[in-house]
């Protein structure tokens, strides 16, 4: 199956850009199974669980004897650059740095992607079909007739405040925190790398505080009650606030033209689905294509969106509920009451101490086989 890929950034843009860093065992399959898991599987730190913070104690959650299964920790950016040098290597055509990329002819059989090269030229490329891998902001669904696509989306009163830092972890583990404070994330990279995360309000600007006012934040948000605990501290070296949102656009499919990842569907960080369902998209995307192009039969293609869909609502489920339980909500929201907080902490006691709770909590961060019943 021959393909190209257009990329408005250039690759070291690309190559460079922080995102999440937790992959599903299905996402570690894949990259394995597709020949690019080497680097992974040397660099990646294998998590046989996680912490979950609240109250100023300190649960965890099990993955491995509550499913069997485990996450990766490994930066999106480095599955971005394992893929390219991988495509590099097998010397198919990628194109960086393109500009004023525009689709045609959707409805044909021949649709068209014209866009301009990185030298300036105007570049027409004539195809079966046409994947909008293109993100958010992309200009793939864009092309879709209004009417044609249905959107939902929730926007959420706060934001995360991420930093990187060159110090080591302070714990074995994730540690998802709840405090009077508001929610935080202590994550890593390395074990000379962390990337922790904190709630702010939206609009926060990433200078307004400084290294020992944010690290001192961390060790009130991850404070114990029974002993002492304090994060390991370093130079920061990215600070970075996100805003948080669910958002889902269907179907996923127009004609020749099949949505995947991010130009589909946000969303909210916390549990570390994003980068997870583009790739669980792309599979069921990928066996489409293969079929229509191989077989002639557009049965897969005709099923992708459904298919796909099903997984992307059990992921906006399961990331809005993470982020509603943990995240205190400002007093003028409706969850902001007393009453709110209480359901959180309800929850929080039950998804720590219930058997069959934390198994909810785990088989969906671990990721829900492929194939299985969404
Ligand atoms: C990371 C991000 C997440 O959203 C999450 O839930 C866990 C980890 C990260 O960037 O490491």
């Amino acid at each position: 199956m021959e393909s190209i890929v257009v990329e408005a950034r250039d690759r070291p843009y690309v190559e460079a850009r922080v995102r999440a860093g937790i992959l599903e065992q299905g996402s570690v399959d894949v990259l394995r199974e597709i020949g690019v898991g080497q680097r992974m599987d040397r660099e990646g730190i294998v998590h046989a669980g996680t912490q979950l913070r609240f109250d100023g104690t300190n649960h965890r959650i099990d993955f491995e004897a509550l499913t069997g299964r485990k996450v990766m920790v490994y930066g999106q950016q480095e599955v971005v650059k394992d893929l390219i040098a991988q495509r590099v290597a097998d010397d198919l055509p990628i194109h960086f740095g393109v500009s004023d990329v525009q689709l045609h002819d959707l409805t044909s059989t021949s649709p068209r992607v014209t866009y301009t090269d990185e030298n300036g030229a105007r570049q027409e490329i004539v195809a079966d079909y046409i994947a909008g891998c293109d993100g958010y902001h992309g200009v793939s669904r864009g092309h879709i007739p209004a009417g044609h696509l249905t959107e939902f989306e929730r926007i959420y009163p706060f934001a995360w405040f991420g930093i990187l830092a060159n110090a080591k972890p302070s714990s074995d583990e994730l540690i998802y925190a709840h405090s009077p404070r508001g929610f935080a994330l202590h994550s890593l990279r390395s074990d000379s790398v962390v990337r922790n995360y904190l709630q702010v309000a939206p609009g926060t600007d990433p200078n307004a505080m400084s290294d020992d006012e944010i690290w001192d934040e961390y060790d009130r948000r991850f404070a114990l009650q029974d002993e002492p605990f304090t994060i390991n501290r370093g130079e920061i070296t990215e600070r970075v606030v996100t805003p948080m949102r669910s958002w889902v656009v269907t179907p996923m499919r127009y004609e020749r033209l099949m949505l995947a990842g991010d130009a589909a569907h946000t969303v909210p960080p916390t549990g570390a689905k994003g980068m997870n369902l583009a790739v669980a998209d792309v599979v069921v995307l990928a066996e489409g294509l293969t079929k229509a192009l191989q077989s002639n039969d557009e049965s897969g293609l005709d099923q992708y969106s459904d298919i796909a869909v099903r997984r992307v609502w059990r992921a906006e489920h399961f990331s809005w509920w993470m982020t509603s339980m943990l995240h205190r909500f400002p007093p003028e929201h409706p969850e902001g009451d007393e009453f709110g907080l209480q359901m959180q902490l309800s929850q929080l006691r039950y998804y720590t101490s219930s058997e069959a709770a934390m198994r909810t909590l785990a088989e969906n961060y671990v990721g829900l086989p492929f194939g299985a019943a969404l």
